[in-house]
């Protein structure tokens, strides 16, 4: 439970909303969550529900609408290709083909050694510096831009030789 991990977090937190507001804390309640989960898990959509005073399906509809968020196991990594339009005239389809092949997985799906979930998302605000990703891992989320395939393959090489944690 959130609130016996990381009492003082959660009531920082929810001091930042006025008390018939608590539903406001549903984001960063789910982002402290991922702190030691690499998804979001029944019990946490529980928790959180119970927190604010909101319904589960409250809760699951913001984890499901935001890519931040996960409610299935995926690689210890994510990579998220924007491939919308303004993206796209800048070459992000070809770029994203080309990561697929390196990867060997198609969007929505992990790398054989489970380290690397791809997925491909909508504008990342950064759509003059296509083709563009964010990485989002336990440490954060990191914006890739202006990149090709030999700039995306180290950072992939750089991400398979780390060490398990
Ligand atoms: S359309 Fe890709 S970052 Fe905006």
């Amino acid at each position: 439970m959130l609130t016996e991990k990381y009492p003082d977090e959660v009531n920082k937190i929810l001091a930042k909303y006025p008390e018939d507001r608590k539903r406001s804390a549903i984001m960063p309640l789910l982002y402290l969550a991922l702190r030691d989960n690499d998804h979001i898990t029944n019990d946490v959509i529980r928790d959180i529900a119970a927190i604010t005073g909101s319904s589960e399906t409250q809760v699951e509809g913001v984890v499901g609408f935001y890519t931040l968020y996960h409610d299935e196991k995926g690689g210890k990594h994510y990579i998220q290709i924007c491939t919308d339009l303004p993206c796209a005239l800048r070459g992000a389809d070809q770029f994203a083909e080309q990561a697929k092949d390196y990867l060997g997985c198609g969007f929505e799906e992990t790398t054989a050694d489970g380290k690397i979930t791809l997925e491909h998302v909508m504008c990342l605000a950064a759509c003059d510096k296509a083709p563009m990703f964010q990485l989002q891992n336990g440490k954060g989320i990191f914006y890739h831009e202006n990149q090709d395939i030999e700039s995306f393959k180290a950072l992939v090489d750089e991400l398979r030789s780390e060490a398990d944690a």
